[in-house]
């Protein structure tokens, strides 16, 4: 599917979802008028010959449960949430539906939007829970090893000045027997050019070696073009895919960044406005030709892992969709997974631990050292399984105890135990 028919999809299935969360947190008025928007958009959809799929509403709106809780744990900031998602959708279809209908959709969410803003003003929400690591007990493969290795999810070199969180998650990685570490993608906060030469250096100090791919956040750069590829390999003088074999343990890095411009400038989750910055690119992925080209060459050998930057498709949080890797994209790594006998994918992106299966291959959203919870992946393969674990980096950053967009975050990023301490038996059946 194209890129607007993806985005006009998106915008049903967050409509459709919103509207069955929306039932049972019990806001019974705007769970109606939310499912009139969503008859709006399928028609839409309908009218562009683009299929609908209750299946990814069902699954988006037990995400969004999730995260905007019952109305006795979020009060009304669960209500505040949903009503964001909303604005998202009203912002995102303007050029798919005619005037008209376009604004029977804004009009038909103007009394939520009136009664999040007589919340906001009143200050009638709860003050967060404190926040507590996400401890789980440690998972381990018995066996004798074969390779140990840690990820570093989404590094975003230049999001703070000192760039503390990756330095002290490199050391521990280091103290922790990784013989190497792959860096999934988004390696710069927004793809300037000394961001990846600082990346660069803070790679080359570490003392285990770094592979590295490229994201989203990596691509844009310039004034009308992406610039992101050039400044990459200008940094590190490598293509943005390699392969790693360790002890018979193979490990498939993955670039899935797409280097098309976003018509639309950055949506703020938290005001529910675009942001007043330029576009960057497109936040979805793709696998170009060459790297489709370069996965047609793996056979199947000893346990393959393979790491890219975006989850594949469909992506069911927000936004749905269009956040992920694409359609074709996703058909591809799913031979390939299938192909290889791949034990896992690992991919970044979404910053949140979360796992889903592809062609019942585990997929882990992995957490980053830069956001909530702060931590760090290791990897472990014996001869008689593997394991995952994110471990902490007790970096204590500057958080605001009373901010509910952080507890929001924290809400979102935490997910299940398992996508987070995780084990695999090699004689175990597949799920
Ligand atoms: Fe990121
Ligand atoms: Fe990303």
């Amino acid at each position: 599917m194209s890129q607007f028919t993806d985005l006009l999809l998106s915008c049903w299935i967050a409509e459709a979802g919103r509207s069955a969360a929306m039932a049972s947190r019990g806001q019974q008025e705007s769970a109606i008028q939310s499912a009139a928007r969503a008859r709006i958009l399928a028609s839409a959809c309908h009218k562009e010959g683009v299929r609908i799929v209750p299946n990814y509403a069902t699954r988006h709106a037990d995400f969004l449960r999730e995260v905007a809780g019952t109305d006795e744990e979020m009060g009304a900031l669960g209500m505040i949430v949903l009503q964001r998602l909303g604005a998202f959708v009203d912002a995102h279809t303007d050029r798919f539906l005619t005037e008209e209908d376009h604004q029977k959709l804004v009009e038909l969410g103007q009394a939520e939007l009136d009664e999040v803003n007589m919340a906001l003003m009143s200050g009638r929400l709860f003050p967060p829970p404190p926040a507590a690591w996400p401890a789980t007990e440690e998972s381990k493969a018995p066996g004798e090893l074969l390779a140990r290795f840690g990820i570093l999810g989404d590094p975003h070199v230049g999001q703070t000045e000192t760039n503390e969180s990756l330095l002290t998650a490199l050391d521990h990685m280091a103290k922790d027997g990784a013989s190497f570490v792959v860096a999934n993608g988004d390696l710069t906060k927004d793809g300037k050019v000394e961001h990846f030469h600082t990346a660069r250096k803070i790679f080359d100090q570490s003392e285990v070696p770094v592979l590295v791919t490229l994201g989203n956040h990596d691509m844009w750069g310039g004034e009308d073009r992406s610039l992101g590829m050039e400044r990459f390999t200008a940094a590190f003088g490598i293509k943005p895919y390699t392969e790693h074999t360790e002890n018979g343990v193979r490990v498939i890095v993955i670039d899935s960044a797409d280097p098309r411009r976003n018509p639309f400038p950055p949506f703020d989750m938290t005001t529910g406005q675009f942001k007043d910055v330029p576009p960057l690119t497109v936040p979805g992925g793709t696998f170009s030709e060459e790297t489709i080209e370069w996965l047609r060459t793996f056979e199947p050998a000893g346990p393959t892992f393979i790491v890219l930057h975006h989850p594949p498709y469909p992506f069911l949080g927000v936004p749905p969709l269009v956040f992920g890797l694409d359609q074709a994209g996703t058909a591809h790594l799913a031979e390939l997974a299938v192909r290889v006998q791949a034990k896992a994918i690992f991919v970044g992106h979404s910053h949140r631990c979360h796992l889903n299966y592809l062609e019942d291959v585990p997929v882990f959203e992995l957490a980053t050292a830069c956001d909530w919870p702060f931590g760090y992946n290791m990897v472990e393969v014996t001869d008689e399984g593997w394991s995952l674990n994110l471990r902490p980096i007790d970096y204590e950053p500057d958080l605001d105890p009373m901010s509910h967009r952080e507890y929001l975050f924290r809400r979102y990023a935490t997910g299940p135990d398992e996508a987070r301490s995780f084990l695999a038996l090699n004689d175990e059946e597949a799920p």
